[in-house]
């Protein structure tokens, strides 16, 4: 999934002292020349930008920040969402939500499977998020290999590359988004699920949404919360969503990542969906996440 080809390789680019290098052939980035805890100027930070919608999801290696660095600077990509699930947020950071399998005091300190299934941050909620920022603190090794690395698709690359009436059934429809069905589908995998009482009401968002930046169109439909198409029966809505599932999750529309310790890790929720790899076992890996609000009017008013 990590290969890339010669072509790719040489697309790296220089701005403003910032290298970009691209990863895989459909999405992903690593930019160099940034240190955020010495302070990101504007230029740079409209680099950022650039590169994130251009590629989709990026990384900024060795970025050992504080939660309060990492809160100021996902301040610059727009509003912090404050997730409901204060349970497992940060001490002293109510922006940030841990992500992480350790236990203290028989108590898990955050989401445990959190990216278990396909998905794209927040589509459970009326304004889902538009950015999300998770920073590596400590990332379980075997063998001195990195382990729970995380999986990116391109959306508009899957949605370019959709058979012809597929995408003509999709493109005006809505699908339902939905946490109860998200924690139905965790249960059934054997993964944990956040507590039920966490559970929302169900939302409707366009099959298809055309990026405010790129202006490329891409699936928004996941596996792990579009429970159906909106106003289809139940089988035809079911088979449709598999199918587009199983086409999805080809190797040349994937980036996958694997953690170093201090990467920022931001990406686009539009233009991108993830899957957390959950093969570590009781290897503690903790994460710290951050979800930026649309600053774009992409979603219904509901
Ligand atoms: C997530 O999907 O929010 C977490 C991703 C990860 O644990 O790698």
């Amino acid at each position: 999934m990590n290969q890339i080809s010669p072509e790719i390789a040489g697309m790296q680019r220089n701005i403003d002292n910032i290298e970009i290098r691209p990863l895989a052939a459909a999405l992903g980035a690593e930019l160099r020349g940034v240190n955020v805890a010495a302070g990101v100027n504007d230029t740079q930070m409209a680099a950022v930008l650039d590169a994130l919608h251009t590629h989709g999801v990026i990384v900024l290696r060795d970025q050992h920040l504080t939660p309060q660095e990492q809160v100021a600077f996902c301040k610059r990509l727009g509003p912090m969402r404050v997730s409901f699930m204060t349970e497992v947020s940060v001490p002293d950071a109510p922006e940030l939500t841990i992500v992480s399998n350790i236990v203290k005091d028989g108590k898990p300190i955050g989401l445990v499977d959190a990216g278990a299934l396909w998905h794209t941050d927040g589509s459970y909620l009326p304004q889902p998020d538009m950015y999300t920022v998770l920073h590596a603190i400590q990332i379980p090794q075997r063998d001195n290999v990195a382990l729970g690395d995380t999986c990116f698709m391109s959306t508009a690359a899957v949605y370019e590359n959709l058979p012809a009436d597929i995408r003509e059934k999709i493109h005006n429809a809505q699908g339902v988004h939905s946490l109860s069905y998200h924690i139905q589908r965790k249960i059934e995998g054997n993964f944990k699920a956040p507590p039920a009482k966490d559970t929302k009401p169900d939302v409707l968002h366009p099959a298809v949404i055309e990026h405010p930046v790129t202006k490329r169109k891409g699936i928004y439909l996941t596996e792990g919360h579009t429970k159906a198409i909106h106003g289809l029966p139940d089988d035809e809505s079911r088979q449709l969503l598999d199918n587009i599932a199983s086409f999805a999750t080809q190797t040349k529309f994937l980036y996958r990542h694997k953690w170093r310790e201090g990467d920022l890790l931001i990406w686009d929720n539009i233009g991108t969906q993830h899957l957390a790899i959950t093969d570590y076992g009781n290897m503690p890996r903790r994460l710290h996440r951050a979800g930026i609000s649309s600053p774009f009017n992409i979603f219904m008013q509901h």
